[in-house]
C-alpha cells in the first residue's frame, strides 16, 4: 500500500483528529520551543489535520505550509481552518515542491521515519531552509522507545527505526547542526495500576511508564548553517 492508500483510508475514517488529540500531549511542547518569529514561513511535514500550523499561526507566523502525501488529509486540514495564511500541499517528503532558501523553520511530528528515504528527506530539508531555520523533528517511534517497534506489524509502509544517535548522525550528513535532542514525557496518558495488566496494548506497567513517561518523544533539533 502506498502513503496514499494508506493514510487517505486514515484521513475518511477520522483518525486525523484522532492523531491530533494523541500527539498534542507532547507536539504542544515541541511547537513551544521553535523560535519563531512575526512573519516566519513555515512548513510542517506530514501535516496531518494541519493542528500545528493553526497553533503556530496564533504564534504570529506570516506562512504556513501543510505538506501531506495524502490528498485526503490535506483537503481534511483545509476543512479545519479558514486562515488563508495556511496552505496544504500534497507531496512527497523526498521531493518537496518548495524554493531553496525559502523557510524559517520546519515542524514534522510522527511523520518523517515514513520517508522513503530520510536521508534525501533531510537534503529537501537543509535545501528549502534559510540560513539559519531550524528543523523541529518529533517522533515517536525509534530504537531506544521499545514497546512502539511492534506499530511496523500494523502498517504496510516500511518504517525507519533510528536511534537517537542515528538522528544526530544523519542530521549532520545532510548538512545540518545539531542543537539539541530530547526525549519529552507524555504526562497526559494515564497509567492505570499494575493490576490493569496485560492491557490490549501493554504487557506491563513498567512497558507503558517507559513508552510515555521515559520516553515519550523523540525531539532532534537541526538548524541549517
Ligand atoms: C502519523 S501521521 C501524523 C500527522 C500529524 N503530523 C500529527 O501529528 O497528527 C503521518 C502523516 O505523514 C504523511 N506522510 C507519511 N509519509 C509521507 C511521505 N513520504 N510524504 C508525504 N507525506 C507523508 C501521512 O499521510 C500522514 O498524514
Amino acid at each position: 500500500m502506498s502513503v496514499r492508500e494508506e493514510f487517505d483510508d486514515w484521513a475518511t475514517s477520522g483518525k486525523d483528529r484522532g492523531m491530533e488529540d494523541r500527539h498534542w500531549h507532547t507536539a504542544k511542547h515541541v511547537l513551544a520551543r521553535m523560535p519563531v518569529e512575526d512573519g516566519d514561513a513555515v512548513l510542517d511535514l506530514g501535516t496531518g489535520s494541519g493542528y500545528a500550523l493553526r497553533a503556530l499561526r496564533e504564534r504570529g507566523i506570516g506562512r504556513g505550509y501543510g505538506l501531506d502525501g495524502a490528498p485526503e488529509m490535506t483537503r481534511n486540514a483545509r476543512s479545519y481552518t479558514d486562515d488563508d495564511a495556511i496552505g496544504f500541499l500534497v507531496g512527497d517528503f523526498d521531493d518537496l515542491p518548495l524554493a531553496d532558501d525559502s523557510l524559517d523553520h520546519i515542524f514534522s511530528m510522527e511523520a518523517f521515519y515514513y520517508a522513503a528515504d530520510p536521508h534525501t528527506t533531510l537534503q529537501e530539508v537543509r535545501r528549502v531552509l534559510k540560513s539559519g531555520g531550524t528543523f523541529y523533528c518529533a517522533v515517536n517511534f525509534f530504537e531506544e522507545s521499545e514497546s512502539t517497534h511492534a506499530w511496523q506489524e500494523n502498517i504496510s509502509i516500511e518504517m525507519t527505526l533510528w536511534s537517537r544517535a542515528q538522528y544526530r548522525e544523519a542530521f549532520r550528513e545532510a548538512g545540518l547542526y545539531v542543537a539539541e535532542q530530547d526525549a519529552v514525557p507524555d504526562r497526559v496518558i494515564e497509567i492505570p495500576d499494575a493490576t490493569a495488566f496485560p492491557t490490549e496494548g501493554y504487557e506491563t506497567r513498567e512497558a507503558m511508564v517507559d513508552r510515555y513517561r521515559t520516553w515519550g518523544t523523540l525531539l532532534t533539533v537541526g538548524v541549517a548553517p
